[in-house]
């Protein structure tokens, strides 16, 4: 894959964008700092140095499978994260990384179907940040501020690159359930009871499976079964 570094721009995911539109395809487009990073659900992603800012650019026909992308992306920053610092952290479905309850990476894929078709898997990570902004101060959590010293960010991402290629592979040679089996190993978000918060709605109930879409189903306090294909968890126990 095609390296694009970068020291500021916008969003890496939007710069991902531009490039596919104008032809340019597998490829990583990497940045120092973000203006304007954003999140899942049209939120902000703080994007200052210090955290590593990422997007990998795909091309792909089939829009059915794509959420495993984020899957995949996931369980390849908790091996590079293992890999190069020992640390061992979780993933929340669908696609954070956490440790000790609080955020150290987040995911946001978008797909594009229509005269070209490409996917763009962004990935942030708190890798050296010291403190946090008042906002998010309670929730994130950073590489360094856990391990009190810094890490390399190039070699977490080219760790990442490693994983993440293996597991490539393996969704192209349509290996869902053996994505799906190991990212499972690194949820810990099924058995427990959990709030699910969608865009209209909220839930709570008990996170008993997550299904071969990659949705996960809750069984709600009246036993029904419900399917959830997108929203914010919290988890609220055992
Ligand atoms: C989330 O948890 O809501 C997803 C956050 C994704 C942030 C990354 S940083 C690199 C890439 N560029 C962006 O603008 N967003 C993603």
């Amino acid at each position: 894959m095609k390296l694009y570094y970068f020291k500021k721009i916008s969003s890496t995911n939007e710069k991902s964008k531009g490039l596919a539109e104008k032809g340019i395809s597998n490829a990583v487009i990497v940045a120092n700092e973000q203006t304007r990073g954003r999140g899942r659900f049209k939120r902000k992603w703080v994007s200052s140095e210090g955290g590593l800012y990422f997007s990998v650019l795909l091309n792909e026909k089939d829009i059915n499978k794509v959420k495993y992308l984020t899957f995949i992306a996931a369980i390849s920053v908790v091996k590079a994260v293992e890999r190069i610092t020992g640390l061992k952290t979780k993933i929340k479905w669908p696609n954070d990384v956490h440790i000790n309850k609080k955020k150290l990476c987040g995911i946001l894929t978008e797909s594009f179907f229509g005269k070209k078709n490409y996917v763009v898997v962004g990935v942030g990570i708190n890798v050296n940040q010291g403190e946090f902004p008042k906002e998010i101060k309670d929730i994130a959590i950073s590489l360094k501020s856990q391990l009190g010293r810094q890490v390399d960010k190039n070699r977490i991402l080219k760790q990442f690159l490693k994983e993440f290629d293996i597991l490539y592979s393996q969704y192209k040679n349509k290996k869902y359930e053996k994505i799906l089996s190991e990212w499972k190993r690194y949820c810990d978000t099924v058995g427990k009871n959990i709030k699910v918060v969608t865009l209209k709605k909220e839930f709570y109930g008990k996170a008993v499976e997550v299904d071969s879409d990659c949705n996960l189903i809750l069984k709600l306090k009246d036993g029904k079964i419900k399917k959830i294909v997108e929203g914010d968890i919290l988890v609220l126990g055992q």
